[in-house]
């Protein structure tokens, strides 16, 4: 079933597409410098997962409870409305919140996927590039991961929260990430 259907409140369209230019840097250059970042790149292609087999998907989870946690967690917890709901209600909420926490990574998944395909496409050398390109990689499982969970096991999701939204749309991670990447992996 389509994520638009599990969503909890409803999304005007599922598409969101903004204006987020950056500066494309190819090279013609690939084999200077390489070793540094080669040996990274040649890491990370080895330290590559599979989420579909990696994770044990037929596990059950609890239905009341499925990330496993502390009530405390729960951000009305201990409140006169908290005290007020019955073991019922307190489940729906349970459930909901872990939900709509879980759905808010899986968005910030696709920010971080988005952001490191940035980097690849503006980081100047080929090696950044190829490293760059495993993180791509990266991402791309973990927001493969959180959709499988919410799809399969919590069978519903929530629409990205305005937070979240300003902050990919406003680029702050994005720019952020991208500006200082070429002088964050040499450091590595
Ligand atoms: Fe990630």
């Amino acid at each position: 079933m389509a994520t638009t259907f599990r969503y909890q409140i409803p999304v005007e369209q599922t598409q969101w597409i903004f204006d987020g230019r950056a500066d494309t840097a190819f090279t013609w250059e690939y084999e200077d410098g390489r070793e540094k970042l080669l040996t990274l790149y040649d890491k990370g292609k080895k330290q590559q997962w599979d989420a579909a087999t990696r994770i044990d998907w037929s596990q059950d989870l609890d239905p009341e409870n499925p990330m496993m946690l502390d009530d405390r967690a729960v951000q009305i917890w201990g409140s006169p409305i908290w005290e007020r709901l019955t073991q019922k209600e307190r489940t729906a909420v349970r459930y909901h919140l872990q939900a709509q926490s879980l759905s808010q990574f899986m968005h910030g998944e696709q920010g971080a996927l988005i952001a490191t395909a940035k980097i690849v496409q503006t980081v100047p050398s080929a090696d950044a590039k190829f490293y760059a390109a495993t993180q791509v990689m990266d991402e791309a499982r973990h927001v493969e991961a959180y959709a499988r969970l919410l799809h399969e096991k919590f069978e519903i999701a929530y629409p990205i929260t305005p937070g979240l939204k300003a902050l990919l749309e406003h680029g702050v991670m994005l720019n952020l990430v991208a500006d200082r990447y070429p002088k964050g992996i040499e450091e590595h």
